[in-house]
């Protein structure tokens, strides 16, 4: 027995997906609320028999791996390893050395927080700086806050007297060589206040470390590193994950002291992008705690900015979005400094992001004359224009037309005319597809759950006609099994399979199981006969098409003569199936 199949021989689907969401029986199969979209009923079915979850609305899942892979945010090799960790699987060593340097990267990071930590803790000046911004002992020791000594080498040497090697301390990102002809290295925090940085799984993977007095740059930040991908961080989520879920709301503020403030006056959904804007990744990993976002960012440029910017990524993807008005001038951290019951009164009134720009722009632009009625209809354009749902868009220019006392038809046509695109749909929010599945694909799930069926299909399946590319192998497996034994022995058929595609046969079973529960045998046949007749009639008609264009381009008579009498073949079918 592989790895995989003793890792999924040791843990059953509906254990695993069960202990995401809550199941509950359905027949032979378990549902749940699905947690890739904001599912209201639940559409979320576990197949213990099959091994595979699969939601039929918006068309995701798998088994085991892949549903780590969808609900942790990992690659394969990812899930398999989280997956053996939680079986007691050991798995065959790959690249060991990756694992390692990972290891390394994180080991080096903790050694590094605690060794800023005791610094900062015999630093009375630096300890000083942060209880002056109003931190308690206990904040500054849960956020792990610490000082980078104004050394070149105090870290350095720290490490290196602790085991760690050059190389491993350079990966780290925790020292840096001074040049490619000179290869010496230093310390890369110095004489900076620092802030770990955690992964959501508690791991230190980097820092931000902040200037003392004034200086360039006011934060400095690890680099990219094994361990450290900027665009899938999130300061601030190992701490409010929980939290995140529990509100089912994110509060994005926009730095470390805003973050650290929040969570100690007891916001504790409150997170960051540190140093970079908002990505898709960022997005992604949020979207597994909550559909909600709020952003607090400063309302100068730069904070208006920041908002648009993730507005538009945001926008796309199925989430609610807010706005925390913090008064002006002043971020969540001083805002919370004055006075955190204003604070707290700030995240109360938080307004639909669409509230916030009609009321910005109402106060920016002067309606009472046409210049600033232009003026304002050139801002909010491009963000109605965000919207992917023409409903949304209506509602914003209705609400645009009233204000600007135009018509709202009016306001569709310059909306047609401004060059700002749609957001395309975000990874994470796909909309659900309508038809996802084929009549082919249907007419599969019918075989493989009532092989039985399937001499009908043989009898009546125009099948000289090419067949979807999807399911052609596995119409082709049936069929070549079927002739050699004159039933249809589905462990033959299976044999043949590669496992995605034996696990793409459980999918189709499982969709017949769910869309035509308490099915009866006349039913099935019925149901046969139809999807039979409407995939000949469907596929006639492509090939019927062809033909005619074929012969409409054909040169030589004896070619086009061909041609014709196949296509007569055709017309004949045709007639026949009709
Ligand atoms: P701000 O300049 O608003 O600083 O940058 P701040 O968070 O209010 O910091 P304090 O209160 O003066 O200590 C907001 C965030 O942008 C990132 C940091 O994550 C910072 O917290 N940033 C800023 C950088 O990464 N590098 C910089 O040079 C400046
Ligand atoms: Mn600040």
């Amino acid at each position: 027995m592989d790895h995989l199949e003793e890792i999924r021989s040791k843990l059953p689907i509906e254990d695993l997906v069960g202990s995401y969401i809550q199941l509950k029986k359905a027949g032979r199969n378990l549902k749940g609320l699905c947690p890739f979209h904001n599912d209201s009923r639940p559409s979320f079915t576990v197949s213990p028999e099959k091994g595979i979850c699969w939601c039929f609305v918006c068309n995701t899942g798998g088994d085991i791996f892949k549903f780590i892979q969808l609900i942790e945010n990992v690659d394969f090799r990812e899930s398999v390893k989280i997956l053996a960790q939680r079986t007691g699987v050991k798995l065959p060593a790959f690249r060991p050395e990756a694992q390692d340097e990972r290891m390394r990267t994180v080991a080096a990071n903790r050694a590094a927080v605690k060794f800023f930590a005791e610094t900062l803790e015999n630093s009375k000046n630096h300890y000083g700086y942060f209880l002056n911004r109003g931190l308690t002992p206990e904040t500054i020791e849960k956020f792990r806050l610490g000082f980078a000594p104004d050394s070149y080498t105090a870290l350095k040497d720290h490490l290196l007297g602790a085991g760690f090697t050059e190389k491993e301390l350079l990966l780290a990102g925790l020292i840096s060589q001074r040049s490619i002809a000179d290869k010496s290295t230093y310390d890369r925090f110095r004489n900076r206040l620092t802030f770990p940085i955690y992964d959501h799984q508690d791991s230190p993977i980097g820092f931000g470390g902040r200037i003392v007095a004034e200086g360039e740059p006011k934060y400095l930040n690890s680099p990219d590193t094994p361990t450290y991908a900027k665009s899938l961080v999130i300061y601030g989520l190992n701490w409010a994950k929980e939290t995140i879920k529990k509100k089912d709301l994110a509060i994005f503020v926009e730095g470390y002291m805003d973050v650290i403030a929040c969570h100690q006056a007891g916001t504790e959904n409150a997170i960051a992008v540190s140093g970079t804007a908002l990505t898709p990744g960022q997005l992604k990993l949020i979207k597994r705690y909550t559909g909600n976002i709020a952003f607090a960012f400063d309302q100068d440029a730069a904070g208006m900015e920041a908002t648009r910017r993730a507005l538009e990524l945001v926008s796309g993807g199925d989430f609610n979005v807010k706005v925390i008005i913090v008064p002006e001038g002043k971020d969540p951290d001083d805002c919370i400094r004055e006075s955190p019951e204003k604070w707290e009164e700030a995240v109360k009134n938080a307004v639909p992001v669409m509230d916030f720009y009609f009321e910005y722009a109402k106060k920016q632009f002067d309606i009472s004359d046409l210049e600033g009625r232009k003026a304002m209809l050139q801002f909010m354009l491009p963000l109605i224009k965000m919207y992917p749902l023409e409903m949304e868009r209506n509602e914003y220019l209705e609400r645009l037309a009233l204000i600007l006392k135009t018509d709202a038809k009016v306001l569709w046509r310059d909306l047609k005319k401004t060059g700002v695109k749609a957001p395309a749909q975000s990874e994470a929010a796909e909309a659900p597809k309508a038809q996802a599945f084929s009549r082919e694909e249907y007419l599969l799930g019918f075989i493989f759950e009532h092989p039985e069926f399937y001499p009908t299909v043989a009898d009546n399946l125009i099948d000289s006609i090419p067949i979807d590319s999807l399911t052609e192998k596995f119409y082709k497996t049936c069929k070549r099994a079927y002739n050699s034994a004159s039933t249809l022995d589905l462990n033959a058929v299976f044999g043949e399979l590669s496992p995605e595609e034996k696990e793409r046969t459980n999918l189709y079973r499982l969709l017949i199981e769910e869309q035509y529960p308490d099915f009866s045998e006349e039913a099935a046949e019925r149901e046969i006969a139809n999807l039979v007749a409407s995939i000949n009639r469907q596929n006639l008609f492509k090939v019927q098409k062809e033909y005619e264009n074929q012969i409409r381009l054909a040169t030589d008579p004896g070619e086009k003569t061909l041609l014709l009498n196949r296509y007569n073949e055709i017309l004949k079918l045709k007639t026949k199936i009709n």
